[in-house]
C-alpha cells in the first residue's frame, strides 16, 4: 500500500513536471478559432452582456470552469459543447492566455 502511494506520488509530480509550464501564445491562437466569435480573443470585449469576460480571471479559475463544462459538473449548452473539443492541455494554454489578457473582470458591461 506505502509503495503503491508512492508510485502514485511519483506519477503525480513527474506529470507535473512533463506538463511544463502553459503556451499562452497557443491558447491565444485556440482562442481565436473557437472563442473569439463569443468572448472576443482578448477576452475583455464579449460581443454580447451574456458572455462572461475573461481577460484577467484567474487561471485556476479558467481551468475549473473548462473541466467542469467538459465533464458536466457545470452546467451549460453553449459551453458544454465549446468544452467538448478542448484537450487537457488546451485548457492550460487557454486559461493562461485569457488570465494574461488585462483585466476586465468586474467592469460592467457599458
Ligand atoms: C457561442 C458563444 C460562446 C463561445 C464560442 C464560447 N463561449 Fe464561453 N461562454 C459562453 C456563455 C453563454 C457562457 C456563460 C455560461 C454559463 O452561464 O455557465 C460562457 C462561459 C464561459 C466561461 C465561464 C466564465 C465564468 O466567469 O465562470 C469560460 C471560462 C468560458 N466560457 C470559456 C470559453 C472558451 C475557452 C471558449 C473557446 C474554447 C469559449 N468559452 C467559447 C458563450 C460562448
Amino acid at each position: 500500500m506505502k509503495k503503491l502511494l508512492l508510485a502514485s506520488l511519483a506519477l503525480t509530480v513527474s506529470t507535473a513536471v512533463f506538463a511544463g509550464k502553459p503556451d499562452a501564445a497557443a491558447g491565444g491562437t485556440k482562442a481565436e478559432q473557437v472563442c473569439a466569435s463569443c468572448h472576443s480573443k482578448t477576452g475583455d470585449k464579449p460581443v454580447m452582456p451574456a458572455y462572461p469576460k475573461l481577460a484577467g480571471q484567474y487561471p485556476d479559475y479558467l481551468e475549473k470552469a473548462l473541466h467542469d463544462y467538459k465533464s458536466g459538473k457545470r452546467k451549460n449548452p453553449i459551453m458544454a459543447g465549446m468544452a467538448a473539443g478542448l484537450s487537457d492541455e488546451d485548457i492550460r494554454n487557454i486559461a493562461a492566455w485569457y488570465a494574461s489578457q488585462t483585466p476586465a473582470v468586474g467592469i460592467l458591461h457599458k
